[in-house]
């Protein structure tokens, strides 16, 4: 039996409303905060993502689906949008039309990582990028917004996570201190966080390792060493959040997988969903234009993985039951023919009526247990000595009522069942 690849999933006809439920606050919400949809290739060229989220990032240095594609070029599925974004804004020069854009995405995502509850490797995320201002009441913005489509989707167990990672000179001044702190304590460190030690340093603040934990515990704090503009802005975005009254707790710990980030970072994180409880994460990243070959923009984003955000509803008992339901059923009987019900059929869809008929021959009992099964709220009979006078009936199927109904009169019968 060939299956759906590892890490892959289906969606199944009764887990559609769920997503759609979702996708529809996204959709309002996005539309309320003013953000226009963006939709960008599946994939892109490989250097887009390797220079864009850092080649020492998990994503990149392990987690890319690239191949060379027939004519020699390193092709991605992309791992995320934000680059492809930024691509997209500089490829059109976007900044041309208007100084600030606020744009936003639902899409497909894929990364190789190990499958297990709310991690897939081909994952949903719906996300908004603001490119073109610096102001932190974007940065708020941004965690409002995420928050606000988690809220309306009927989540609680949730907490805001906020950090600042300064500009690079901040952040390499506490590499440095960071460096020093863990000189003597490489030893202890889980293997994988020796290597970070090496490659990527702040990550080892990601790890789940229990010794690790303990030693970072006590490590130096990057807002110790952030500077005055830095300081402020993270100050503000605090402030604009109290503002709205947003509830956060500022976590040093809260570095984020991509490399791109300057200044304010976040997650949300529920507790519903167990190890992969990040249902979101963003920030800013200011330098992320000029160095995929813009001009020097500022910019902040999020995205957030709807997978996840399926699972803590489902964990928590949020999912609305969609009781899905036709508007009337056709039950053929002699002597009417298919071709009479086919063209019922037909008026009534192109009026606007949820219509489903038979397609096997059922008897008329069968059909009847099939109206029952699809919840249809009428069902029309056709056939029988009505149907040689030229009427039909059709059933109220809450009450029981029927009523004869001419043939001849269709709209009669479409206006009973549009009342
Ligand atoms: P990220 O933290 O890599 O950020 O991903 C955002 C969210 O996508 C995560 O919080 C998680 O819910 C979901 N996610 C990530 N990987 C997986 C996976 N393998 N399976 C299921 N869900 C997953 C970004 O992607 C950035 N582009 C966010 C951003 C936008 N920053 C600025 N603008």
């Amino acid at each position: 039996m060939i299956k759906a690849i590892t890490g892959t999933k289906d969606i199944l006809p009764d887990q559609i409303s769920e997503w759609k439920r979702l996708e529809k606050i996204v959709e309002e919400q996005m539309s309320f905060f003013n953000y226009k949809e963006i939709r960008t290739p599946t994939f892109e060229e490989t250097v887009l993502f390797s220079r864009g989220i850092g080649e020492s990032t998990d994503i990149v240095s392990k987690e890319m689906y690239t191949f060379i594609d027939r004519s020699g070029t390193s092709i991605t599925l992309k791992p995320e949008m934000t680059a492809s974004v930024v691509r997209a804004f500089i490829e059109h020069k976007l900044s041309k039309k208007q100084s600030l854009h606020k744009l936003y995405y639902i899409s497909s995502m894929f990364r190789q990582e190990r499958p297990q509850a709310g991690r897939l490797r081909e994952f949903h995320q719906f996300g908004a990028e603001a490119i073109g201002g610096n102001d932190p009441m974007l940065d708020a913005e941004m965690i409002e917004l995420a928050y606000s489509i988690l809220k309306l989707f009927g989540l609680k167990n949730l907490e805001i996570k906020i950090n600042s990672l300064g500009v690079p000179s901040e952040r390499e001044k506490y590499k440095n201190e960071l460096q020093n702190y863990l000189k003597d304590k490489i030893d202890n460190l889980s293997e994988d966080s020796k290597k970070r030690f090496e490659t990527n340093i702040l990550r080892i603040f990601d790890s789940k390792d229990e010794k690790d934990i303990e030693i970072m515990a006590n490590a130096p704090k990057i807002l110790e060493f952030l500077g005055e503009e830095s300081l402020n802005h993270f100050e503000e975005v605090k402030n604009y959040l109290d503002e709205i009254g947003i509830k956060y707790t500022v976590d040093f710990k809260l570095v984020r997988g991509l490399d791109y980030y300057t200044n304010t970072t976040f997650e949300i994180v529920s507790g519903s969903v167990g190890a992969q409880s990040a249902l979101c994460g963003g920030g800013r990243y200011n330098l992320l234009i000029e160095q995929l070959g813009g001009q020097s923009t500022p910019a902040t984003g999020f995205a957030a993985g709807m997978e996840r955000i399926l699972l803590a509803c489902r964990n928590e008992g949020c999912e609305e039951k969609n009781e899905s339901s036709i508007d009337i059923y056709l039950v053929r009987m002699e002597p009417a023919k298919k071709q009479n019900v086919f063209k019922i059929a037909d008026r009534l869809r192109l009026s606007g009526i949820k219509t489903e008929l038979d397609y096997l021959s059922r008897s008329v009992k069968a059909q009847m247990r099939e109206a029952n099964r699809m919840k249809a709220k009428y069902v029309l009979f056709v056939g029988g000595e009505e149907f040689e006078k030229g009427n039909t009936v059709l059933k109220v199927m809450e009450t029981g009522i029927q009523e004869e109904l001419p043939l001849g009169k269709f709209d009669e019968i479409i206006n009973r069942i549009k009342k």
